[in-house]
């Protein structure tokens, strides 16, 4: 076979001269992408695929290889901004096709903002990507089979339900109450010709007609902070809506610790608690299925992964015992009888609910959906997993083993204990810069800055140590050297209520009044940091690896997976790697959601994980102390 030409490809710029890396970039800023027809943006690191990015935010891109570049179904179309072409783009397009922009969605790495239009999906998939580049054989819990049965006479008078599960004999079913109430009404009113709606081994409803190509499922990730709900069409793997919201216990307090006090302090807490997380969901359940034009009824199964906690309490149980010594839940697994109206979701009213099983008190059933989704027992590479949060839970895989442990990190990197500090919404810091003379920012919604989230707080720190204005041991300089060091920017260190501070964004002439970083603030990020950091290097010692031998760090969860790469290592957050190596992972608690939804067999594999890995408890450790100290500088 000859070989393509690609001399016009060179001549154009459209392809980078042979053995040039693709999609090089420094781990710093954001991305914007805009992703049509959709008109939705979206904003992710450098470096993150067009397909991730799609598939993280409910854009569903066709896919039978699960991004792994095989299948070439991944069209689509950049139509502004520019994105490389790659080794496969040029056999899978012709040379007017590539200048206009099509790219194969799974290889384009965007390292600039770019707009996309994402043709509509052309196949029937038998597979559906999910998770970290995971792809799942669609084999979902919920089934339907449109059957048309004799009608009974007086030689045949089989009972109802046993008409129905003889034209299914190739399935072991079971039926409840709730079927066998409707059953003589709707095979009457029908004609016998009906649609049997299976979950897992239970006929939970049978329906007038061929309703046999819809079939959806809801999967929920239940964040302490925030929650997210994903409308599934189980028949093709992709999502049919997706929503998000804070979670209404927030009045309850910002943590687990403070929800599980408030549930000790007073006994009339836990059942506000429980309703509080059952609205949520059900709120999000009516704005899925809104926005998708779906029946909640046509909804057949719930799956939720939370931390132990959010379990507990959206369940009614009892959080106690999660929250002192010796931190004991009360299941590490869910009976398969829960159902979605357990949880307070208002879907098919036989609908299951399959729960994440968790590790421990504080490794809870978002990290194990979130070890799944990431295929931490599947990769033979050395690979770290940081969900960083509040509690933030590590897992360390080195192909073999699998140790994991949470880190009590603060709330640091919510925006908490930070004098400025917001949560990732309108107005925040979310990205920044230092020139000579100039403090570059990016803010969520593109609005006037009003405060500094995680990931803005994170830059902050790194950039000054970048350019000598925070030293190792998180001190700020003084305004004196400041003006040695970076004259330009010296102009921006002042004192506010007698504590140092670098003013990030002016708000008029008064530092007081305007966007800055404080020292008390570095502090806290270096605790929390800190924290993080002993975690990782414990668990590294657990398997007796080097932090240099990590081939993947997975930066995990609604604040991790917007952390700047270059940052993260400038700080000692992570371990001190090439930035490629450092990859924002999404969602992952909701991705394995999904895919607990699509797969019965990922499904068995949330259970395999539990035996596989083990829980290291870092606070018993004697060297914990020592190293958490070590950890408290600036890798300077
Ligand atoms: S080639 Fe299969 S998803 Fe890109």
């Amino acid at each position: 076979m000859s070989r393509p030409d690609r001399s016009h490809l060179h001549r154009e710029g459209l392809i980078d001269p042979p053995g040039t890396p693709q999609a090089e970039h420094d781990g710093t800023g954001r991305v914007r992408l805009h992703f049509l027809p959709l008109a939705r943006d979206v904003r992710v690191p450098p470096g993150v695929t067009l397909f991730d990015a799609a598939s993280w935010n409910g854009i569903a891109i066709d896919s039978t290889c699960g991004g792994h570049g095989t299948c070439k179904k991944c069209k689509v179309q950049v139509t502004s901004g520019s994105i490389p072409v790659s080794r496969l783009d040029v056999r899978c397009f012709t040379p007017g096709e590539l200048s206009a922009g099509w790219r194969l969605a799974c290889l384009a790495a965007a390292v600039s903002d770019v707009s996309v239009d994402v043709p509509p999906l052309s196949t029937r998939p038998k597979a559906a990507t999910v998770g970290v580049g995971r792809q799942v054989i669609l084999r979902p819990a919920i089934q339907k089979r449109y059957v048309e049965l004799a009608e009974p006479t007086l030689s045949d008078q089989r009972p109802d339900l046993d008409r129905v599960l003889d034209a299914l004999d190739d399935l072991e079913l079971r039926a409840d109450l709730h079927v066998l109430r409707r059953l003589p009404g709707v095979l009457r009113a029908a004609d016998f010709k009906v649609t049997a709606v299976v979950v897992d081994d239970v006929l939970i409803d049978v329906e007038a007609g061929d309703t046999t190509g819809r079939r959806f499922g809801l999967a929920y990730d239940l964040g302490t902070t925030t929650v997210v709900a994903t409308l599934l069409d189980t028949s093709t793997g992709t999502p049919a809506a997706v929503a998000s919201m804070l979670n209404k216990q927030q009045p309850f307090g910002a943590d687990v610790i403070t929800r599980i006090s408030a549930a000790m302090l007073d006994p009339a807490t836990l059942p506000r608690l429980q309703a509080a997380a059952q609205d949520t969901l059900a709120t999000l359940a009516a704005e899925v299925c809104a926005e998708a034009g779906v029946d909640p009824r046509e909804v057949y199964e719930v799956a939720l992964a939370g931390n132990a906690t959010m379990t507990a309490l959206v369940l009614g149980i009892e959080p106690e015992p999660l929250g002192v010594a010796p931190f004991v839940q009360s299941t590490a697994s869910w009976p398969r009888s829960l159902r979605a109206s357990d949880l307070g979701v208002q879907v098919h009213p036989a609908a299951p609910a399959m729960v994440f099983p968790a590790l421990g008190a504080y490794v809870g059933g978002d990290i194990v959906a979130g070890m799944l989704a990431s295929g931490m027992d599947r990769d033979k590479r050395i690979r770290l997993f940081i969900d960083v949060g509040t509690n933030c839970e590590l897992v360390l895989s080195d192909g073999d083993r699998i140790v994991a442990t949470a880190a009590p990190a603060g709330p640091a990197f919510e925006g908490g204990a930070i004098r400025c500090g917001m949560r990732a919404a309108d107005g925040a810091i979310e990205v920044v810069t230092l020139t000579d003379d100039d403090v570059k920012l990016q803010v969520i919604g593109d609005v006037a800055p009003v405060g500094l989230c995680g990931s803005g707080l994170v830059d902050a720190v790194s950039e000054l140590i970048r350019v000598g204005l925070l030293d190792g041991s998180g001190r700020l300089v003084t305004a004196e050297d400041a003006k040695e060091i970076a004259p330009g920017l010296a102009e921006r260190f002042h004192t506010v209520q007698g504590e140092r501070v670098f003013v990030l964004a002016w708000n008029g002439a008064e530092a007081a009044e305007s966007v800055y970083l404080s020292q008390r603030d570095v502090r806290e990020l270096q605790f929390a940091k800190a924290a993080i950091a002993t975690g990782w290097s414990l668990l590294l010692v657990e398997l007796g690896v080097e932090p240099s031998d990590v081939q993947q760090v997975l930066l995990a969860g609604s604040f991790g997976s917007y952390l700047s790469p270059a940052s993260a290592v400038r700080i000692g957050l992570v371990p001190k790697l090439p930035v490629l190596r450092i990859v924002s992972a999404g969602n992952v608690a909701g991705e394995g959601a999904k895919m607990a939804l699509l797969s019965m067999q990922e499904r068995a594999g949330a259970a395999t994980l539990l035996r596989e890995v083990r829980y290291v408890e870092l606070s018993d450790r004697p060297e914990f102390n020592d190293r958490f100290v070590d950890q408290l500088a600036f890798p300077v």
